[in-house]
């Protein structure tokens, strides 16, 4: 059947919504198994030393309760070289919050209740969480995050600066923060002759496999692992931590009975990964008509003394400026293990360089938008690689036509509305376009005129059921509701996870792919052959990779509000214009941009990970005491995207949109509180106190 509508691009509802409206969508957690064992992880209360004692008599007394699971009775693990995952393989304890146990009972109350009668004695050390610049034990990590260079000098940029007509030289800093996904991390282990089934809350079944394979020195092929829907992630789900293997520990334990582990809002502050604070000392000269001459931008961020995680801060920088220095260097400290969050690196690293950008522009006398569009590169000033696509400036036109830039006094405190001061700003997003290795997909024309797809895919709530059903739709020239998708299962082709903006891209590359291969055994015109057609695809090599350098960019407007005499920060306006190559689908793609700006609105003015340094943990580790933004913190929120034809990235012309909403909104946020005030804040979160002055 030929279809006519382009199915690319269309704002197709989720084909997933009504299930997930109904309930019916299954959650980890909610996978109906058989007499499940509950686990309640018992987790350490000093932050460095060992474990002493153990005494579990009274939890053991408790009705209901199955057994305690310690270092003294856990299954010995294969590898312990991953530090975070080798749990209970000793009694020394790294971090406070650590796994050191848990509780196995036939409720989840039972487990939970007797978790706290479980009796530990510690011999602790003394614990060092200390962030801050100015240590002496500075660590230079081999690369960062990401596979990129730890420091990349390019030019003489101190030299550059010294004769700069106007200099900057300032540091911001960002706290630490913690991913928070509406579903909590959870997990259902069950051992059966010797094979491993895990029902997990994951970004990625396959990559779960193959982690917990390893640790566990198991035939991956011997572990199965579920999850059709994922309640948000945003990183945190990227990679399993220490609950996966806790749960299949327990499992081993009760074996065949199912172990079933749900974390804890509290919990999730200790072992699910969070961002690095980071503290950054940027400075930028420009000659006099305002054009950059030199960046230097030096990070210092903190990682665990037992896992390095670099986030790679400064690596946007290195699109920015001929010359250009970028450097990281890690704390490594007695707390839990940094992980991803969305957009790793670069939301807070241009938090840093848009706010240090508007100073410049400023400083220069030019407008904002006008400063960025006179520093534009026009190669890669970092590779000097050609981009595949740079849409930065048709953005800032784009946004700036929208949002009436051209009504704004440059001049700060120059908007008054009674109380409130009135102030805009605007900063520049950008992301890689990323590829992960080794998706395939499989189709199966089959007699009855359908086509399934199968992958191992994973839709965290950013809607790929929905746009992978739409690009194989596409590819095969058929109606939607000919496509039978299938994913989130590791009996499926393998498939990398949802994680670095990649999941649509590399996924959908590889469904092309078999579209391309099926179409040529057997062409629209011909009639399906009783026995079905089946093809598997793969990623095609990309001959435009290395040589050219992909990116999506945008440009985000702020409007912020300060009460002159409570100092209280509103944000009643958010606009956000993106280029991203070919939007797939229009809806689920705004929810994606919409929903990044939102979480960079709550970067700007909530999110903060308070660490008590007498005992080493997060003291908000709730959210009562976290703040994200609810409804009543948002105003109007507008994300839209420029026409791109990129294609030169993959088959589809599409670049990742996960990540690339949350950056840059908190520099606009920031920069839009000092046109309102006057007040130039470099620290993040943006309080009410920054503004009493
Ligand atoms: Mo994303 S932070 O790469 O899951």
């Amino acid at each position: 059947m030929t279809v006519t509508t382009p199915l690319i691009g269309a704002p197709i509802d989720r084909i997933e919504g009504a299930e997930k409206v109904r309930g019916a969508a299954l959650y980890a957690a909610e996978h109906p198994v058989d007499r499940p064992v509950y686990v309640f992880p018992l987790q350490s209360r000093i932050a460095l030393g060992r474990i002493t004692g153990i005494d579990a008599t009274e939890a053991m007394a408790e009705q209901g309760v199955v057994d305690v699971l310690t270092h003294e009775n856990a299954p010995r693990l294969a590898s312990t070289q991953d530090a975070e995952l080798a749990i209970l393989q000793s009694p020394e304890v790294a971090f406070r919050g650590q796994f050191i146990g848990g509780v196995l009972a036939e409720s989840a109350e039972a487990a939970r209740r007797a978790a706290n009668l479980v009796r530990l004695s510690y011999e602790p050390r003394e614990h060092d969480v200390s962030f801050h610049a100015a240590r002496a034990d500075l660590v230079k990590p081999d690369e960062v995050n990401g596979g990129f260079q730890t420091d990349t000098t390019d030019g003489d940029v101190d030299d550059a600066l010294a004769s700069a007509a106007v200099l900057l030289d300032a540091t911001y800093t960002t706290p630490q923060e913690h991913n928070n996904p509406l579903e909590p991390h959870a997990t259902i282990a069950i051992w059966s002759d010797n094979e491993l089934t895990l029902y997990d809350s994951t970004q990625g079944v396959h990559w779960v496999r193959d982690s917990i394979a390893a640790l566990f020195g198991m035939d991956p092929q011997r572990i199965h692992v579920v999850c059709p829907h994922t309640g948000g992630g945003f990183g945190s789900k990227g990679l399993p931590h220490a609950h996966v293997v806790l749960a299949a520990m327990a499992a081993q334990l009760v074996a065949p009975r199912p172990a079933k582990l749900v974390l804890t809002r509290q919990q999730m502050f200790s072992v699910v990964g969070y961002r690095t604070g980071t503290i950054q000392r940027i400075r930028m000269g420009s000659d006099a008509s305002g054009r950059l001459t030199a960046i230097s931008h030096d990070v210092v961020e903190q990682t665990s003394r037992i896992k390095e995680f670099a986030e790679q801060t400064a690596v946007p920088t290195r699109l920015m400026s001929p010359t250009r220095r970028t450097t990281h260097r890690l704390v490594e400290l007695d707390v839990p293990v940094p992980s991803w969050m969305r957009a790793p690196g670069e939301a807070p690293g241009m938090f840093g360089l848009e706010v240090a950008m508007d100073e410049m522009a400023i400083a220069c006398g030019l407008d904002p938008v006008e400063f960025r569009i006179r520093n534009e590169p026009e190669t890669d000033p970092e590779t000097g690689r050609p981009f595949s696509s740079r849409n930065l400036v048709a953005c800032l036109r784009e946004g700036a036509q929208r949002f009436g830039w051209a009504e704004r006094d440059p001049a700060p405190r120059a908007h008054r509305d009674g109380p409130w001061l009135v102030g805009t700003g605007v900063a520049a997003s950008t992301y890689p376009v990323f590829s992960m290795p080794g998706s395939r997909a499989t189709i199966q024309a089959r007699p009855d005129g359908r086509y399934r797809v199968l992958i191992g895919a994973a839709d965290i709530g950013t809607g790929a059921w929905t746009s992978l059903t739409q690009i194989a739709a596409d590819a095969l020239g058929v109606e939607m509701s000919e496509v039978v998708l299938s994913i989130g299962d590791t009996d499926l082709p393998y498939a990398s996870g949802a994680g670095g903006s990649t999941g649509i891209l590399c996924w959908g590359s590889a469904i092309v792919d078999a579209a391309r291969r099926l179409r040529a055994e057997l062409p629209s015109s011909s009639p399906i052959p009783d026995e079905g057609v089946e093809v598997t695809g793969a990623i095609p090599d990309n001959p435009y990779a290395g040589q050219m350098s992909m990116h999506s960019f945008g440009a985000q407007f702020a409007e912020v509000r300060v009460h002159t005499s409570t100092g209280e920060v509103r944000v009643p306006r958010l606009l956000g214009i993106f280029a991203v190559g070919r939007m797939i689908n229009a809806k689920t793609g705004r929810s994606q941009l919409i929903g990044g700006m939102t979480m960079g609105l709550s970067m700007a003015l909530h999110e903060h990970s308070v660490v008590d340094h007498r005992f080493g943990h997060v003291v908000n580790h709730d959210f009562a005491g976290y703040h994200i933004p609810v409804n009543a913190d948002i105003g109007s929120i507008e994300a839209d995207w420029i026409d791109e034809h990129d294609p030169y990235v993959n088959p589809m012309g599409a670049k990742g949109i996960g990540e690339l909403g949350i950056v840059g909104t908190a520099a606009a946020i920031a920069n839009a509180g000092h046109h309102a005030t006057g007040i130039r804040v470099r620290d993040l979160p943006i309080t009410l106190d920054r503004f009493l002055t």
